[in-house]
C-alpha cells in the first residue's frame, strides 16, 4: 500500500549572489488519507518552501513527491498547474482572498478555473459557504468581513472543488485565539468528513491537539514529534 502523499529524498536549497542556502536537505514523509499532520519548525525552517514543493508552485533541486502515485517532480509546469487546481485547496495567513470579487466569486473560481458548469459551481458554492455559515454575505466584498469571517471564505474556497489534499500555512496565524480555535475546528471537522489529507503548518499548541501527528522540521529534515 502506497502512501497518499509521499516525498523522498528532497533537497531544497535557495542562492544568495554565490552562497547556497540549504532548506531541504535529504527529506523523507509519508502520509495517509484522511490524516492530519501538523508541521511545527522555527521561522526560516522551511515549512512554507515544503508547501510550494508538495503543491508544484517550486520545484526541488533533487528528490520526488508523489501525490496519488503521481510524481509531481515529472510533471511540466503546466501539468503541474492544472493537477493543483483539481487536486489541491490552500489556506493562507493572510486569507488571500480576491478583493475586487464579491464572498460568491472568490468561492465560485477555483470551480469556474476547473471548468465546472455554471449550476453545479453555483451548488457547490452555495453549499460550503452554508457549511461555514457566510451563505448570506454571498455578495458582500472581502474587505466588509471580520478576520474570522474571511478565512472562513478562504476554507470554503480551499475545499469547493473537493480537493484530496489541503495545504494550511498558519492558517489562524493572523486570528485571535477564540477565532482561531473556531477555524481549527471547522477545517479539521471539513477535513476529516471528506477523508481529506491536511498538512498544516502552525504554531499553535491548540491546532496540534487536533492532528493524528505532529512533525518538526529541523535542519531541513522532519523529525516525529507525536
Ligand atoms: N525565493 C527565495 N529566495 C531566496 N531565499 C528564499 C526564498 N524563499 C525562501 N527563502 C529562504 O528559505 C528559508 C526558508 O524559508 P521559508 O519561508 O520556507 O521558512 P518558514 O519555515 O516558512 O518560516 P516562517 O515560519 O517565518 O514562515 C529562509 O531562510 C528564506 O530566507
Ligand atoms: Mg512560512
Amino acid at each position: 500500500m502506497t502512501a497518499f502523499l509521499r516525498f523522498h529524498d528532497l533537497t531544497k536549497s535557495y542562492y544568495e549572489g554565490d552562497v547556497r542556502r540549504v532548506v531541504l536537505q535529504n527529506a523523507h514523509a509519508e502520509f495517509e488519507p484522511g490524516e492530519i499532520t501538523v508541521i511545527l519548525g522555527k521561522s526560516g525552517s522551511g515549512k512554507s518552501t515544503l508547501l510550494n514543493l508538495i503543491s508544484g508552485i517550486d520545484q526541488p533541486d533533487s528528490g520526488q513527491i508523489w501525490v496519488e502515485g503521481q510524481d509531481l517532480t515529472a510533471l511540466r509546469e503546466r501539468e503541474r498547474t492544472l493537477f493543483r487546481r483539481a487536486r489541491i485547496g490552500f489556506i493562507f495567513q493572510f486569507f488571500n482572498l480576491i478583493p475586487t470579487l464579491t464572498v460568491g466569486e472568490n468561492v465560485l473560481l477555483p470551480l469556474e478555473l476547473n471548468r465546472t458548469p455554471r449550476l453545479l459551481a453555483r451548488q457547490k458554492a452555495e453549499s460550503l459557504l452554508a457549511e461555514v455559515g457566510l451563505l448570506d454575505r454571498w455578495a458582500t466584498f472581502p474587505e466588509k468581513l471580520s478576520g474570522g469571517e474571511q478565512q472562513r471564505v478562504a476554507l470554503a474556497r480551499a475545499l469547493v472543488h473537493d480537493p484530496l489534499l489541503i495545504l494550511a500555512d498558519e492558517p489562524t496565524g493572523n486570528l485571535d485565539e477564540e477565532t482561531g480555535a473556531q477555524v481549527m475546528s471547522l477545517l479539521t471537522k471539513l477535513t476529516r468528513e471528506q477523508n481529506r489529507t491536511l498538512l498544516m503548518v502552525t504554531h499553535s499548541l491548540e491546532a496540534a491537539a487536533h492532528a493524528d501527528r505532529v512533525l518538526r522540521l529541523s535542519h531541513g529534515q522532519f523529525i516525529a514529534e507525536r
